[in-house]
């Protein structure tokens, strides 16, 4: 089904209705939509590469989402900081302490621009999540890549001794847990450092999906943020709460810092659909029970089949896994896509490893079929 005739169908009308099927859940608008690497999918394709949350928004954030509508021509002050003072409450916090962004990829590229003064270093893992690398042309800051540990754990040791022996101000970013590996880097080691650094060493920890891990070894940054004006913390709406499309993160922060990052800001930069859907989700227990029951189910199919299969794969505290496959991994992912599944990409240096988002348990079923047939023919 094209978009056009997927609107025209009604499923807009569907979410008015509050009908079972759900926004971004399962199948049914995914053939619809532009892929990536121009690759085309049967109907019915499953995207198994962007960490998305297949179950869609909440029941309530939908129904907020269109009552917001009847707003669309108001500038979102008020929403804006009710969300504010929403989240601030949620994590104990002043509202001064919250920025938010269009999606945390938006505080992390405030982040850059506030923190990474012209000549600093950015350090980093490798691999890890590549946004901060994107204002290479526009901030003039010396990248530095350290390869993840022997564990696939930020190896601190190197990235201190990265950040703070040129004696110049170094912003550090730690992806915790990692993407794409899933893994994460114990929060005990992170502390030692925070506590111990420099001012001119800022850190910057991206919680992406903190929400989903389970190991007690990691927790959050926030604990510093108090006491300390060198520390980040920066989450998303739209890994547990099913909210990519809407766009929608925050940073937090010590009050100056904060202040600091919003003057990069844009103005007025959250819309009212997704105020009303973060200010609907927020802390909403059956979504994150719902999210987390899903995704584990899902873990669980995935992690049975490979290791039935034999293929090595990396412990997950997230949304997705990083499993080995053999071969060529652009004609793996053609051959996952020709048959329905959108996997990975590439993620130098782990050039035969390939990144597999979870989708409902049915779907990860249907793609474990897939590929134990793969395993079989020797595609895999
Ligand atoms: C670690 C990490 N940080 C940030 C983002 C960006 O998320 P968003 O801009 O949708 O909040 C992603 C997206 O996949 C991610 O994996």
């Amino acid at each position: 089904m094209r978009r056009r005739d997927f609107i025209r169908a009604g499923a807009f009308s569907g979410i008015a209705a509050g009908t079972a099927g759900t926004l971004a859940g399962s199948a049914q608008p995914l053939a619809a939509m532009p892929l990536w690497g121009g690759r085309r999918m049967p109907d019915g394709g499953v995207r198994l590469n962007a960490n998305e949350n297949p179950l869609g928004i909440a029941p309530a954030a939908k129904e907020a989402v269109l009552e917001a509508m009847t707003l669309a021509n108001r500038y979102p002050f008020e929403q804006h900081a009710a969300l504010v003072a929403k989240v601030a409450a949620g994590h104990e916090i002043a509202e001064g302490q919250i920025v938010l962004g269009t999606g945390s990829a938006e505080v992390l590229q405030m982040a850059v621009q506030a923190f990474a003064a012209p000549r600093a270093r950015l350090v980093m893992a490798d691999p890890t999540y590549e946004a901060v690398t994107n204002y290479q042309r526009t901030e003039s800051y010396e990248l530095v890549k350290v390869p993840l540990n022997a564990n696939y754990e930020h190896d601190l040791g190197r990235m201190r001794e990265a950040a703070e022996s040129s004696g110049r101000p170094a912003l550090v970013y730690l992806c915790n847990p990692n993407n794409p590996t899933a893994t994460i880097t114990p929060s005990a080691d992170i502390d030692a450092w925070i506590a111990d650094a420099p001012e001119h060493v800022f850190f910057l920890s991206d919680e992406a999906y903190i929400e989903y891990v389970e190991d007690k070894r990691m927790w959050s940054a926030m604990r510093w943020i108090e006491e300390k004006r060198n520390v980040l913390v920066v989450k998303t709406f739209s890994k547990i709460y099913g909210m990519a499309g809407l766009r929608l993160g925050y940073g937090i922060a010590h009050p100056d810092t904060a202040a600091r990052l919003s003057d990069f800001a844009s103005r007025n930069n959250i819309n009212q659909l997704a105020l009303a859907a973060g200010n609907a989700s927020f802390r909403d227990k059956a979504l994150l029970e719902k999210s987390r029951k899903t995704n584990s189910q899902a873990r669980m199919i995935v992690e049975t089949t490979l290791d039935e299969l034999g293929l090595e794969r990396l412990p997950t505290q997230t949304n997705f896994l990083m499993h080995r496959v053999s071969g060529d991994q652009a004609t793996y992912r053609n051959r996952m896509a020709e048959a329905g599944f959108l996997v990975g990409r590439d993620f130098p240096p782990m050039l035969d490893w390939s990144r597999l988002s979870f989708a409902l348990p049915e779907d990860m079923e249907r793609f474990c079929e897939t590929l134990r047939d793969f395993r079989a023919k020797g595609w895999a």
